[in-house]
C-alpha cells in the first residue's frame, strides 16, 4: 500500500504558483472569500484559504455578512464584487444558511470570477470539455492528485460514491473526459443505489464523497484498488483536546491494507482543494487582466 501524500503534492503546486505570482507585474491577484454564519468547519476552511493565499502572494478579502442576510442583499453584494476590477475571484463558502438557495447564489457569481466552478456556465463547460472555464477545486484537485501519483484512468473503472454538485457530479464528468489521464468508465453511486457493495467492489479507482464517516469498509473494496477519500467528518473523541477527531468516508484501518494507493484524512484531498483554488484565482486574474 502506498499513501498518496496530498500535503506534499499541494506544496509542490503552491511553490509553482508562488513563482508565477512573483513574476506578475503590478497588482497581485485577489480573491474575495464570503463566509456566512459560523459553521466551525467553514471557519477553518476559509482561514486555511486566506493563509495559503498570503503564502503565494495573493491578496484575499474576507467578507462576513450577517447570518440573517437576505438573498436580495447577498445578490447585491455579489453584483458589487462581480463589478469590482480589483477582485479576480469570488468564493461563497458552502454550506449556506437554510434560507438561502445555494444554486441561485452560485449562479449569481460572474462566470469569469467563479473560482469555485459552481456556476452553470462553468459546470456546462466541464461537460463540453471546454477548458476555458473553471473546474470545481476538489474535483480538479482529485484529478491532479491522480495524475501526479502516476494513476492513469484510461480504460479503468472509476466508481464515484456521491452525486453532489461540489464533488460527485463534476469528478464523474472529469474522469469521463476524452483526454490524457481520463477516459475512464464511470459509475456514480448514491443513496438510491441498490446493492452498493457489488458496484464498489468493481472499482479500480474508488472516489468516496458522501460525507458519512468510515462508510467504506474492506468488504466493499477490490484488492489493489486506488482509494480517494474526499470525506472530512468530525467524530466525537473525548481523548482529543478539541473533543473530536477528523476521519474520512473510508474506514482507513481495514481498507488501507487492501489498497494499492490510498489518500489519508487529513492530508489527502483537502490540501489539494486549497491549492487548486489558488490556481483558479491566478487563472481568473489572467482572464481579467488579459495577461
Ligand atoms: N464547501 C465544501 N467544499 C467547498 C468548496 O470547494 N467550495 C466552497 N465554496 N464551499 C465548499
Amino acid at each position: 500500500m502506498e499513501l498518496i501524500d496530498g500535503n506534499l503534492i499541494a506544496a509542490t503546486i503552491i511553490a509553482e504558483l508562488k513563482a508565477e505570482v512573483a513574476a506578475l507585474p503590478g497588482r497581485k491577484p485577489c480573491i474575495a472569500l464570503v463566509r456566512i454564519g459560523d459553521d466551525p468547519a467553514s471557519l477553518s476552511y476559509v482561514k486555511k484559504k486566506e493563509k495559503t493565499a498570503a503564502e503565494i502572494g495573493l491578496t484575499s478579502r474576507i467578507i462576513l455578512p450577517p447570518v440573517t442576510i437576505s438573498q436580495t442583499d447577498l445578490f447585491a453584494l455579489l453584483d458589487q464584487l462581480n463589478a469590482d476590477p480589483t477582485v479576480d475571484g469570488i468564493l461563497v463558502q458552502s454550506p449556506l444558511p437554510k434560507h438561502l438557495s445555494e444554486v441561485a447564489v452560485f449562479r449569481r457569481v460572474s462566470a469569469l470570477k467563479d473560482v469555485d466552478g459552481f456556476n452553470t456556465l462553468n459546470l456546462g463547460k466541464v461537460a463540453q470539455e471546454d477548458e476555458t472555464g473553471f473546474v470545481a477545486c476538489t474535483p480538479a484537485g482529485i484529478m491532479e492528485l491522480l495524475a501526479r501519483s502516476g494513476v492513469d484512468l484510461k480504460g479503468r473503472h472509476v466508481v464515484v460514491l456521491g452525486r453532489s454538485l461540489i464533488v460527485g457530479k463534476p469528478v464523474a464528468l472529469l474522469a469521463l473526459q476524452k483526454k490524457a489521464g481520463a477516459n475512464a468508465t464511470v459509475t456514480v453511486c448514491h443513496s438510491g443505489t441498490t446493492n452498493l457493495p457489488a458496484l464498489t467492489r468493481q472499482a479500480d479507482v474508488l472516489i468516496a464523497a458522501i460525507g458519512r464517516a468510515e462508510f467504506v469498509t474492506a468488504d466493499m473494496v477490490k484488492p489493489g484498488a486506488v482509494i480517494i477519500d474526499v470525506g472530512i467528518n468530525r467524530v466525537p473523541d473525548p481523548t482529543k483536546k478539541t473533543g473530536y477527531r477528523l476521519t474520512g468516508d473510508v474506514h482507513f484501518p481495514s481498507v488501507s491494507p487492501l489498497a494499492s494507493k490510498i489518500t489519508p484524512v487529513p492530508g489527502g484531498v483537502g490540501p489539494m482543494t486549497v491549492a487548486l483554488l489558488m490556481k483558479n484565482t491566478l487563472k481568473a486574474y489572467r482572464l481579467q487582466t488579459a495577461s
